[in-house]
């Protein structure tokens, strides 16, 4: 087999890519390892900065985020009891788009599969080789036979457990990492919302986030502690607990109901450097993490099969190596924006175990500035639309 770019991994970041280089005329091949049912059972990100949804549009892939998608002018903060809110359309006039995460992964694959491109799903021990040469291959075993693809490029998209990262060793790779002291317990459940918008809570109990799918489905999450298992959390455990971090008029507004998802996700910053070694690049979680208080992820994900599908056409159309070159400073860049930007929303939003009473006193200073100084609010607001590529 023979491709101009083997993909290792079909998230969104695999996918996207796969759509913008097809659109360039760019042929190339996705490895998955894992099924299409389970890819798409993940529960993960649901906002979607303009740039993004701008990104699926271009791939002919947002037909049905735009007539499902929840637009969102504003989110509130919640602390000392109160609500305030940041009305981000206000600010820099822009909005973001509640649309799940699955719903981007089944919308990009059904565009995958109009356009019959290859998707190699349930791929085993997938492999990239020789990428410091001329020659990368990628190899990986299906049904108990071992494959093997021959590539211009290989682009590893797979995430932050994923083989290409892995496949570099230091010196030649440097990496940066912080694990937060607590994670996130989140629940999916059929119920309306709590309010229109997203309420991101700072409680003396810890944090606390109110989203959504859609306007019948909810998604909530509380800050847990790094040992709990779901197991030890039942539904009304629960939703006993987000009650006690919110205020009183979201208490009362609150509908509960059955879980339909359950799951805890530890938080954490991490950046691989440089995104480029010789004929392989990474892209998405391959490379960073951000906890998800900034909702960043999915959307740094896509901004780098941004950059790299343009960096490729550059390559094909006009012979030329800068914007290969240039990839990951560009997308560097823009990722360490979106590092700080989480990691700040995270320390203001949390119940940190090591910052004592003071700690607690400078997150209530700081979320009172922010919600009060017009300078602060437009900068929280730039951030968290998403900043320009
Ligand atoms: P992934 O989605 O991880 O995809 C990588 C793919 O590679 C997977 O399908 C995997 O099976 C495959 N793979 C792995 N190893 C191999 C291998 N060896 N061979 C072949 N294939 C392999 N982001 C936001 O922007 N907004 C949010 O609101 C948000 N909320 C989040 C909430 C939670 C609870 C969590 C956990 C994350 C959230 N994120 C959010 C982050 C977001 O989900 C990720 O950043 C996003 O999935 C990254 O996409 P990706 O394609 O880079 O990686
Ligand atoms: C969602 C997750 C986030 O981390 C966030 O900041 C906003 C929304 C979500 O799952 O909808």
């Amino acid at each position: 087999m023979r491709t101009k770019v083997a993909i290792i991994g079909a998230g969104p970041a695999g996918l996207l890519l796969g759509q913008l280089l097809h659109k360039f005329g760019i042929d190339n091949v996705i490895l998955e390892r894992q099924s299409p049912d389970y890819v798409l059972g993940r529960i993960r990100a649901g906002l979607l900065e303009e740039g993004t949804v701008a990104l699926l549009d271009e791939v002919g892939a947002a037909t049905r985020a735009h007539a499902e998608g929840l637009l969102h002018e504003g989110i509130e903060l919640a602390f000392s009891g109160r609500r305030h809110r940041i009305d981000m359309k206000a600010a820099t006039g822009k909005t973001v788009m509640i649309y799940g995460q699955t719903e981007v992964t089944l919308d990009l694959m059904n565009a995958r599969k109009a356009a019959g491109l290859t998707s190699i799903y349930e791929a085993a021990d997938v492999e990239p080789h020789d990428f410091d040469g001329g020659h990368p291959r990628v190899t990986w075993v299906k049904d108990g036979v071992t494959h093997e693809i021959d590539c211009d490029f290989i682009a590893g998209c797979d995430g932050f457990h994923g083989i290409s990262r892995a496949s570099v060793k230091p010196p030649a790779i440097e990496t940066f990492e912080r694990v937060y002291p607590f994670g996130w317990l989140g629940i999916l459940s059929e119920t309306p919302p709590v309010s229109h918008e997203l309420i991101y809570s700072n409680h003396a109990r810890g944090f606390a986030l109110c989203t959504m799918r859609s306007m019948h489905r909810s998604r909530y999450y509380v800050q847990c502690s790094l040992d709990d298992h779901i197991d030890q959390w039942p539904d009304d455990r629960f939703w006993d607990e987000l009650k006690r971090r919110l205020d009183q008029k979201a208490v009362d507004q609150l509908v509960t109901g059955p879980s339909i998802e359950k799951s805890i996700a530890p938080l954490r910053s991490f950046v691989a450097e440089p995104m480029r070694f010789g004929r392989m690049f990474l892209a998405g979680d391959a490379a960073h993490i951000v906890p998800p208080t900034g909702a960043k992820g999915l959307n740094l994900a896509a901004s780098d099969a941004h950059y790299l599908s343009v960096a490729l056409r550059e390559y094909y159309d006009e012979k030329s190596s800068a914007g290969i070159d240039a990839y990951s400073d560009k997308a560097l860049k823009r990722v360490w924006k979106a590092v700080r930007f989480s990691w700040w929303m995270t320390s203001m939003l949390h119940k940190f175990p090591d910052t004592g009473t003071i700690g607690a006193r400078i997150q209530l200073a700081e979320l009172d500035y922010v919600t009060s100084s017009k300078a602060a609010m437009t900068s929280l607001a730039e951030n968290y639309v998403g900043l320009p590529f």
